[in-house]
This record gives structure tokens, C-alpha cells and sequence, in this order.
């Protein structure tokens, strides 16, 4: 995840460059899901998350080193006037996941 701490009245010019943009992700080894992640409003800012998902620590290391990433990081910085100071890279990995599925559609079928 990288946190971005967006000045006020930006947030939209902010996230029109995300939604617009030309995605590099399809087909990346290791990808498996992208979400822009919009959080809590403070007085000086609102605080977005870019969130990827990868396969592994090595996908995601790999991807970071890559010309999709490069691609997709040419024009970053002429954005910004937007967020306040710079973007915080902060890496999880997946400890446990609990996902809906199967109790829900058994519960269905009964
Ligand atoms: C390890 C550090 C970073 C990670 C994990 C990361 C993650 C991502 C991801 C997943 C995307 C979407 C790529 C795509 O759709 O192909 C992206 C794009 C973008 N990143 Fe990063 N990023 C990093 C560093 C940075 C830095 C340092 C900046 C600020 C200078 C930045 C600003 C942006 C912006 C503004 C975009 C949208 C691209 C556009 O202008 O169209 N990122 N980043």
C-alpha cells in the first residue's frame, strides 16, 4: 500500500488521474488485484491508498523493478501539487484470509 495524504479540494483531480490512467498491471506475473482506496478526511487532508495484491514478496519485488512499473511511474511526479509531502510505501504480508463462499451458498442451496 501506498498512502497518499491528499490537500483538500484535490481529491478529485486526484483520483480522475487515477481512474483515467493507462493501467500496466494485466498480465504481470504474480498480480492479482488493484484498488484505490479512499479514507478518512482530516482537517489538512484526505488521506488514499493504493493497493495492490501479488502472488508473492518476489512477484511484487520483481514487478517494482520492471518497465510496466516504470511505465506506469513516468508521469507520477507531475502530480504532486496534490498530496502533501511524499507517498508512504508501507508492505503487509498476508497472514490470514477468511473469504465468503462456500457456508453462504450452502445456506442457499438448502
Ligand atoms: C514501492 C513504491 C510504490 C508502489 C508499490 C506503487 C504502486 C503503484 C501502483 C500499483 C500503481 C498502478 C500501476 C498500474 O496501473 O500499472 C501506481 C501508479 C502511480 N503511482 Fe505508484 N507506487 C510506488 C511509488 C510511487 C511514488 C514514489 C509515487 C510518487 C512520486 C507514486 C505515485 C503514483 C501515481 C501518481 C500513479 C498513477 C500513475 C499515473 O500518473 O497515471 N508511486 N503506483
Amino acid at each position: 500500500m501506498n498512502r497518499f495524504k491528499v490537500v483538500p479540494g484535490s481529491q478529485a483531480d486526484f483520483e480522475e488521474v487515477w481512474t483515467t490512467r493507462e493501467t500496466h498491471l494485466r498480465g504481470v506475473r504474480g498480480f492479482v488485484t488493484f484498488h484505490l482506496l479512499r479514507g478518512p478526511k482530516r482537517e489538512d487532508h484526505t488521506l488514499y491508498s493504493s493497493h495492490s495484491v501479488w502472488r508473492s514478496r518476489a512477484d511484487f519485488e520483481a514487478w517494482t523493478q520492471s518497465e510496466a512499473f516504470r511505465r506506469a511511474h513516468r508521469d507520477a511526479g507531475s502530480n504532486r501539487p496534490l498530496y502533501l509531502g511524499h507517498p508512504e510505501f508501507e508492505g503487509f504480508e498476508v497472514i490470514q484470509t477468511v473469504e465468503s463462499g462456500a457456508p453462504t451458498q450452502r445456506a442457499k442451496e438448502r
